[in-house]
């Protein structure tokens, strides 16, 4: 099991990034990147999700049905739990220790997948490109309908 950042790692992160982030942007950039999608009530898998900071906004803010925010760094996983205990969002938000590798999940099993920051930690970009495609469903998402 991984556990990559330290005490010292995180507060420096989140002294530049924001609370509950390890990279640039914050709730905004999520709110950025989900403009245009469907996510009330939609659920969402957060590839990643770190510190927690944007299963937290896509839960809050975003009013998704459910977040289930994966990493593989069980101490971030630790942290973001304490904020999603913060934002009282724990109805919504679940987070999931995983092991690097295929996505543990069916296929087709979220609406939308997110990831911020995380790619760049995958050697086989195509496969995981292709994984997520494959626990995303097919259904169109764009607020304009437009898939
Ligand atoms: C730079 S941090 C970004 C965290 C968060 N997405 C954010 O923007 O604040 C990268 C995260 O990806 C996680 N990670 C790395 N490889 C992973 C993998 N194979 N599956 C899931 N998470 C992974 C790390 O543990 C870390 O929490």
């Amino acid at each position: 099991m991984s556990n990559n950042y330290d005490e010292s790692n995180i507060a420096t992160m989140e002294m530049i990034y924001g609370e509950g982030y390890l990279s640039a942007g914050g709730d905004r950039e999520v709110a950025r990147i989900f403009s245009g999608v469907k996510v009330a009530g939609k659920s969402v898998l957060d590839v990643g999700c770190g510190l927690g900071g944007a299963a937290v906004s896509i839960a809050r803010d975003l009013d998704a049905g459910h977040v289930h925010g994966v990493d593989i760094d069980q101490g971030v996983l630790s942290r973001a739990a304490q904020l999603v205990e913060k934002n009282n969002v724990g109805n919504t938000v679940t987070l999931c220790h995983i092991e690097p590798g295929p996505l543990p999940f069916p296929g087709q099993h979220f609406d939308l997948v997110h990831l911020t920051a995380v790619a760049c930690h995958f050697e086989e970009l195509d496969t995981l490109i292709d994984d997520i495609f494959r626990v995303r469903s097919l259904e169109a998402a764009w607020s304009d309908g437009t898939g």
